[in-house]
């Protein structure tokens, strides 16, 4: 089991390891002093898996216990679930000093997140991320949102969970490709400032897995720590993002959200080769593994394409755009572009 810390607007520890669901209301209990309620919050496909046994072990501590389920996927982050949640906890009147429980992947994270950042002007929650990437990026840092029809998060706020615990044995339900998916964002946190946990990356990534989460959250605590509010370093953390949205918004949310990364890391990396910044062979390791984790490394779209889509994501632009590259692996900048010499980063970014 390992314990970390993240010293945010609200101090908070982050526990991860094998078995800990069992643990949650006893973490709970401690995390939520004064809260007699609690509401789980979960999609359909994680409640059947793992709702019983969370709540049995919050009710054991003497929570009371209610749960709110959707439907599983990216279109229910939206405001019509916010809404129905809003309305179910005040219809069964919770305060202030009760809390939510996100129990799910990014998907319930932000949305109950969002949820107890609102409801009363805020009330408590802890997140039990269950997807490898709700595990390394989204349960940890504070961002929470909601998608509109004209783009994702757009709604949001930051708002930090009151302890964030993570079962490593969720991980053996997870379908292959979004373990990969999640795998993408660890690769993001060794190519921007940890070149010894890309070369560990090179064996079983299941065997270590729970020290490879615990690197990349500390990580992730650190440089939210230092930038909370994502005015500077936090920026670090959309290496392959700004690429990678451009890419999902191309294929119409077709092409995973870690699948995307994945390529937007290889055109970072390949832009940077381009550029002169970044050794070439650091670029043909990058895709050797990003490979061997089942994960794609070429995008299907001409720089033309990708330009359009970015330009259409308003929320990103003003006159110039920040990229991060890397300088080689472990390495990684902020980069700054005025949105004319866009273009040409993302024609670097390709093979032709
Ligand atoms: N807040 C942040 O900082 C941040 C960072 C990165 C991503 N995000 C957000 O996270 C979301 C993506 O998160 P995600 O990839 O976890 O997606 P997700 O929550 O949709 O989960 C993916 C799928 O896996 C299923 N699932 C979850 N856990 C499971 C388990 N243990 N066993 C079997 N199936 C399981 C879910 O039901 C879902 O169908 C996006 O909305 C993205 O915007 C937020
Ligand atoms: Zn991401």
């Amino acid at each position: 089991m390992k314990k970390l810390t993240v010293h945010a607007s609200r101090s908070y520890d982050i526990v991860i390891g094998a078995g800990l669901l069992g643990d949650a209301g006893a973490y709970c209990k401690e995390a939520l002093g004064g809260a007699r309620r609690l509401c789980i919050v979960s999609d359909d496909t994680v409640a059947s898996l793992y709702l019983n046994q969370t709540k049995e072990s919050l009710e054991a501590v003497g929570f009371s216990v209610e749960h709110f389920v959707f439907p599983h996927g990216e279109t229910s982050k939206n405001t019509e679930v916010l809404v129905s949640l809003w309305e179910f906890l005040a219809e069964r009147r919770f305060t202030r000093s009760d809390a939510l429980v996100a129990l799910g992947g990014g998907v319930v994270g932000d949305l109950c997140g969002f949820c107890a950042a609102t409801f009363l002007r805020g009330i408590r929650f802890v997140q039990i991320p269950t997807t490898l990437l709700a595990a390394v990026d989204s349960s940890v840092g504070g961002k929470t949102a909601v998608d509109l029809r004209v783009g994702k998060n757009l709604v949001g706020a930051f708002y930090q969970p009151s302890i964030v615990i993570f079962d490593i044995k969720t991980l053996d339900t997870l379908p292959r490709e979004i373990f990969s998916d999640g795998c993408a964002e660890v690769v993001k946190y060794a190519m921007i400032g940890d070149r010894a946990l890309f070369d560990d990356l090179s064996g079983d990534i299941r065997e270590s897995i729970e020290d490879i989460i615990a690197r990349c959250v500390l990580h992730k605590a650190e440089i939210v720590e230092g930038d909370e509010f994502d005015r500077g370093r936090r920026q670090l953390l959309n290496l392959g993002h700004t690429f990678g949205h451009a890419i999902e918004a191309c294929s119409n949310l077709q092409i995973s959200h870690g699948s995307a990364v994945a390529m937007g890391l290889v055109m970072a990396t390949r832009a940077a080769v381009r550029l002169g910044i970044c050794p070439s062979d650091d670029l043909s390791a990058l895709i050797a593994l990003l490979e061997r984790l089942s994960l794609p490394t070429e995008c299907p779209y001409s720089a033309k394409e990708l330009i359009c889509a970015a330009l259409a994501d308003k929320k990103r632009m003003g006159d110039t755009v920040t990229f991060v590259l890397p300088f080689g692996i472990g390495d990684s900048r902020l980069y700054p572009v005025s949105v004319s010499e866009m273009t040409d980063l993302f024609e670097k970014g390709l093979t032709k």
